[in-house]
């Protein structure tokens, strides 16, 4: 479906080309001035050197060939030479059902879809799921449902860290606490235990002890690198270790990211690609692109104009062992065998871009992966506290994820008893779903690069640019709908209405005209859903849809407060409300499901 902005557009070029100036004046944008006008071009200002002509003189020709225009009810020219539209009620309207009745509602969908992973996640296994994972679960999880909204194949990858240095001294720490265990035995050659030496709990404490004590003591230290490599190299013993570390931890993540919503079509890690490593590194040898520096085997991958140094990337430490470059690209030699993907996107903290620059420079350059596959890093920032600072538990920590959504649960479930409505069983359950809003939508309404301050006040008040704010909205919605259900339309039951009502139902009840400006403002805000998505796709940019749902919750709300709706006694006017009313629930809904969450019943 065309956009508003096309459609509009190519009216005014029309109008231009007919006055006998150049079409590409006629560009026209959102007013600045909202309480002039809808829309605005001010090509004639631009033309005016062109044609040696005063713009006012432009603007007034132009203008006069959009009178009694179809999709502009208003066009005014103002000094010196603006042209300031509005749009014509009937056309907004017609534009508004055309939407209802797309399952897309008007978004075009890509007419050759790409195949797109999106790695995102990255938590490092045996590590607790801190908040810094937080944020690429959130913004990875919406941009992977962003691309698949547009029609393309996406897979979603995990890529747990279960491959460094960790795994080596969490080996070793266990062999010092328990030395008889079998897979500390080399000669061993049985069968090795199917229960885990450990718990999840033990596990979260043996490495974060471990990696103390290793900083340290030099000697202990050698030693994990040591496992490290052994591990790498494929000790049996060490491989058992790692499995089971891998599964009471993978089990445990799963946990975390149902409770967070995000989910993963692959569970695969830095581990799974082992296997290309040395022939990876036999290529890179031999067609020259690699050499020995210091004893360790880099691939060079500076560029003349780079305005900063980017060192060389590593592929073998001096010992032979893998690095976090080595894994990224071997994984690289994995996704374009299996998958073959037009376009990777990594969602990743920014201060990793330097790893990533390295990684994609080399991995073109040595025709690891394809020319065309487009690689694209999506760094974020910092989640930091009301200090400025990262965010920190009370106690100066690293505060681990599962608190963090509890304290939120917990301030959620305080406001909502507050002005409780509801029983406190439904009460603990809507502060999950939106105490879980009211984070994502705290972290995903800023840009991703920027670094934000994560405010539990602010984030879970039902005022403002909220995620709170939004899911109220909803559900205000929801709750007019169903009680017209139940008052106005009893002889249905409580059939969803959405699925159940017949094309003639709905063409009877379509959206019409406007019947005040707060409606038109609504109106015209839930038309820029198409044009939102496109932009929002083309710039990998889920912080736009927060502003877009924010503008439509506000024209709402405004248009609520000003409207009986459901007191309106015109019955076809309470329809055609009604018809709004559900438009405006797809579109938020949507919005919050690209966004990574939903909304309740009530609250
Ligand atoms: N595990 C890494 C970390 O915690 C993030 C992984 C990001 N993805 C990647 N392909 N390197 O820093």
């Amino acid at each position: 479906m065309k956009k508003l902005l096309d459609f509009i557009t190519a009216e005014m070029e029309l109008a231009f080309r007919t006055a006998g100036y150049d079409a590409s004046y006629a560009k026209v944008t959102l007013s600045n001035r909202p309480d002039l006008c809808e829309y605005q071009c001010n090509g004639a200002l631009a033309a005016a050197k062109a044609y040696k002509k005063a713009p006012f003189l432009i603007a007034e020709d132009v203008a006069g060939n959009l009178q009694d225009n179809k999709i502009l009810s208003s066009v005014e020219v103002v000094r010196p030479g603006f042209i300031n539209l509005k749009l014509a009620p009937m056309f907004l309207a017609g534009f508004l059902n055309e939407m209802a009745f797309s399952k897309t509602l008007g978004v075009e969908t890509e007419k050759e879809p790409k195949t797109i992973l999106v790695d995102y996640g990255g938590p490092n296994v045996a590590k607790p799921l801190h908040v810094g994972h937080l944020r690429s679960a959130i913004i990875g999880e919406s941009v992977k449902r962003i691309m698949r909204f547009k029609g393309n194949q996406v897979i979603g990858d995990i890529h747990l860290g279960d491959w460094g240095y960790q795994m080596g001294l969490i080996i070793t720490e266990l062999e010092k606490r328990k030395p008889d265990l079998p897979y500390f035995d080399e000669k061993y050659t049985g069968e090795y235990p199917e229960e885990a030496p450990f718990t999840i709990g033990e596990l979260e404490e043996i490495y974060p002890t471990a990696s103390a004590y290793a900083k340290e003591h030099e000697e202990y230290r050698e030693k994990a690198l040591e496992a490290t490599y052994l591990l790498q190299s494929g000790r049996r013993g060490y491989r058992a270790v790692w499995q089971h570390i891998m599964n009471v931890s993978v089990a445990d993540l799963k946990k975390n990211y149902e409770v967070l919503k995000v989910d993963f079509d692959l569970w695969k890690g830095e581990a799974d690609v082992q296997k290309y490593i040395p022939d990876m590194v036999e290529m890179l040898k031999e067609k020259g692109f690699a050499h020995y520096d210091e004893g360790a085997l880099v691939v060079d991958v500076a560029e003349e104009d780079d305005n900063k140094a980017v060192p060389p990337c590593m592929i073998l430490k001096s010992d032979g062992a893998a690095l976090y470059d080595t894994t990224d690209l071997a994984t690289l030699v994995e996704r374009e065998k299996l998958y073959s993907p037009d376009k990777i996107i990594y969602v990743v903290d920014k201060r990793q871009e330097l790893h990533f620059v390295q990684v994609f420079r080399c991995a073109k350059k040595t025709g690891i992966v394809r020319p065309e596959l487009e690689l694209k890093f999506l760094g974020f920032g910092t989640m930091n506290g009301k200090d400025g600072k990262p965010f920190k538990t009370r106690e100066g920590g690293v505060m681990r994820l599962e608190n963090l959504l509890r304290e939120i649960e917990e301030e959620m479930l305080k406001k909502i008893m507050d002005n409780r409505t509801v029983e406190t069983a439904e009460a603990e359950n809507t502060a999950k779903t939106v105490g879980l809003a009211a984070v994502k939508y705290g972290d995903l309404s800023n840009q991703a690069s920027k670094d934000y301050i994560f405010d539990v006040d602010r984030f879970t008040s039902f005022e403002g640019n909220t995620g709170p704010y939004i899911l109220y909205t909803i559900v205000r919605i929801k709750s007019i709908l169903n009680k017209y259900m139940d008052e106005v339309r009893p002889s249905q039951g409580d059939v969803d209405y959405d699925t159940h009502v017949g094309d003639e139902d709905r063409k009877a009840c379509r959206i019409q005209e406007p019947a005040s400006e707060c409606e038109k403002a609504l109106m015209l805000e839930m038309a820029k859903f198409n044009e939102m998505i496109d932009v929002v796709y083309e710039e990998t940019a889920p912080h736009r849809i927060c502003a877009y749902i924010y503008d439509v919750a506000n024209a709402f709300n405004k248009f609520y407060h000003e409207t009986k709706i459901l007191a309106e006694e015109d019955e076809q006017r309470r329809a055609e409300y009604i018809e709004l009313l559900r438009l405006a629930k797809r579109i938020l809904e949507t919005c919050i499901d690209l966004l990574g969450f939903e909304a309740p019943e009530r609250m």
